[in-house]
């Protein structure tokens, strides 16, 4: 399967994903990663794997529509059959997400349908919850929705800050997300009415 990767920040589930698809035997191959920020630090990541990036930034189009065009575009050009968001900042537009309708997984640290959005560490801090976590999940188009792949809990311990959360949520989705996109590249998940039915064994390694 090959897959290219959205990014806009820092890129740390990016990595993951790289190094995953590095391991003989994985089976999925990077062929691009696409950003729409020129700064990304994850676009860095890439370009030592040798892996090809593409900048395309949202401030050149007039539309989410015509932005998302050329991501599509892009992606199509380089022979991508499978998407993967890792911290991609941009709402997609519908017509984006028909066209990667079930081909298209996104990473969000919370346990979904929790905490959906932004500020997700502060709020689960502030409700009180004693697990949080991560969830990978297909992309539908309204944010942070889709059939879960895999989701991983932790912890949250007292004197938690948003921070020390996010750390400890994060080391959690650099195992997740590459566990899930192997579950879906070697054809183990169907969803069935929106729900995804995982074939075999599930343990995150
Ligand atoms: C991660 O916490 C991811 O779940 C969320 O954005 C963050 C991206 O971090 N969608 P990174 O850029 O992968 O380091």
């Amino acid at each position: 399967m090959k897959i290219g990767v959205l990014i806009s920040g820092r890129g740390s589930n990016l990595k993951s994903l790289i190094d995953a698809c590095a391991a003989p035997g994985f089976p999925a191959e990077m062929v691009l990663v696409i950003s729409n920020k020129a700064d990304a630090g994850g676009l860095q990541f890439a370009r030592d794997a040798g892996i090809p990036t593409r900048v395309v930034s949202h401030r050149d189009y007039d539309s989410r529509e015509a932005f998302d065009r050329v991501m599509d575009e892009a992606l199509r050009e380089a022979g991508v059959d499978f998407v993967c968001s890792a911290g991609f900042m941009r709402i997609l537009s519908d017509e984006f997400v028909e066209k990667w309708r079930d081909r298209q997984l996104n990473i969000h640290p919370s346990l979904l349908p929790s905490f959906k959005g932004l500020n997700v560490y502060a709020r689960a801090i502030e409700a009180g919850c004693k697990i949080s976590g991560c969830t990978v999940h297909f992309v539908r188009a309204a944010m942070d929705e889709g059939p879960i792949v895999a989701q991983t809990a932790v912890p949250v311990l007292e004197g938690d800050t948003p921070e020390t959360l996010a750390a400890r949520i994060l080391e959690a989705e650099h195992k997740l997300y590459p566990h899930a996109l192997r579950l879906v590249a070697e054809g183990r998940v169907t969803i069935v009415d929106e729900r995804c039915v995982i074939e075999g064994d599930t343990t995150v390694a």
